[in-house]
């Protein structure tokens, strides 16, 4: 590949999006820094700094509460950083956009305030192989509490949801599905919109962890027929500590709320409480507003880019690492889905991945290693864990040469003789 090819990837120039993220202007152990753990974290352009900055700066108040100036303009940058991911969802109403700390929280919340008022005992919820632990546990928590059952989704041995398996699965005892819209820890994109129709048609309700898609493409909540939506800001290039859950405003209407205290009130007797109307009943205490609005300038600087290249470029990426990486003696890749977001999972003969990990940062390179809080999955692949490189769209062809160089020295280091 010639290097202009290398830097303006099917019309989409990582070179000059990569100047709008400072973090990566930097050197690690003598090397220019490869940050490769964007499905761990995304990094944030200045408009995100510089926005959380300017809040602190200049509008820093609580909102919805003060009877002055700086809590208006504080109220009114918070409420339009919501519409903002209204938009960014397409969600028909910006009332179905509740702030969360991520996407843990988000299925916490369904898990919680849904469940304990819709689940019974031998009802069931299924979870895919293919969950992060945030999708697993707070199901267990529930069904726990209320007798219930949370059965996996077989995945194939490529790492896709085996949707026969899914149908054979869903009958009238299941109340709710949970899969995740990307597998956090191979990469797999799963069909949400066919899944979606399966399980309306069986009468049960679909949630999807969105975490490791939104930071990849654009999303449209409408067009994949979900009932609950959940993601993370800082897989999403905003800050940490906020997410999104959003819901269809008829189970959100009926739902009680999750966490009680000051703002999700209507009014509070020692008699009784009345609650306020969504989202706000969803919201209690002063949230994280500098959070929401870091979030709305990620999303609005996303806004300027060509998305559709953006993943376009990526995927490139993935393929010419696939490809490379072929050449690397004793890698193993976990999973080979066919549709799969910027995730490059593997294991290297003889070589324990956290040495890998370690011995890719002497070299300036970042990746994640280990069960990637998927430890069912890596039970199903036989593996203790992987390594994982995941690419944004900031990453570039050298960025692949750089891992793929440093693989075949851990693999001449650590590697059989
Ligand atoms: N869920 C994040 C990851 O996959 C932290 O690394």
């Amino acid at each position: 590949m010639s290097s202009l090819q290398a830097v303006v990837s099917g019309g989409f120039d990582a070179e000059r999006v990569r100047k709008d993220f400072p973090i990566l202007a930097q050197t690690i152990n003598g090397q220019p820094l490869v940050y490769l753990d964007n499905a761990a974290t995304t990094q944030k352009p200045n408009a995100v700094i510089d926005a959380i900055a300017d809040y602190y700066r200049n509008d820093n108040a609580n909102v919805h509460r003060g009877a002055h100036s700086l809590s208006d303009r504080a109220t009114r940058r918070f409420e339009d950083a919501r519409d903002t991911l209204g938009r960014f969802l397409n969600s028909p109403s910006s009332r179905q956009i509740l702030w969360t700390r991520g996407t843990t929280e988000a299925i916490n919340l369904v898990a919680h305030s849904w469940g304990l008022s819709n689940l019974k005992a031998g009802d069931r919820i299924l979870v895919s192989w293919l969950e992060h632990h945030s999708d697993i546990v707070p199901w267990q928590l529930i069904a726990a509490r209320v007798g219930a059952e949370v059965l996996p989704i077989p995945v194939t041995a490529d790492a896709e949801i085996d949707l026969d398996a899914l149908d054979d699965l869903l009958d009238e005892r299941v109340k709710l599905v949970a899969v995740n819209h990307v597998s956090n820890a191979l990469g797999t994109i799963n069909p949400i919109t066919e899944i979606g129709k399966r399980v309306h048609d069986a009468g049960a309700l679909l949630l999807v962890d969105g975490a490791q898609a939104v930071g990849h493409w654009p999303v449209d909540v409408q067009d994949l027929g979900c009932d609950f939506y959940c993601l993370s800001g800082h897989k999403l290039f905003g800050p940490t500590g906020i997410g999104v859950l959003w819901g269809s405003e008829d189970l959100l209407e009926a739902m009680p709320p999750f966490l009680g205290g000051g703002e999700m009130i209507e009014t509070v007797t020692f008699a009784g409480t009345t609650f306020n109307s969504l989202p706000f009943k969803f919201e209690a205490g002063t949230p994280n507003i500098a959070g929401a609005i870091g979030l709305a300038a990620a999303v609005d600087y996303l806004a300027a880019l060509d998305r559709v290249a953006a993943a376009a470029h990526e995927e490139r990426l993935l393929d010419a690492t696939v490809e490379a990486a072929a050449a690397v003696p004793g890698l193993r890749r976990i999973g080979h889905p066919q549709r799969s977001a910027g995730i490059f999972s593997f294991v290297l003969e003889g070589c324990h991945p956290a040495d890998v990990g370690m011995l890719l940062d002497e070299q300036g390179i970042a990746v994640r290693t280990g069960h990637h809080c998927a430890q069912p999955l890596m039970a199903r692949f036989e593996v203790p864990g992987t390594v994982r490189a995941s690419f944004s769209m900031y990453n570039t062809f050298d960025d692949v040469d750089r891992l793929v160089d440093g693989l075949k020295r851990a693999q001449a280091l650590f590697g059989p003789r």
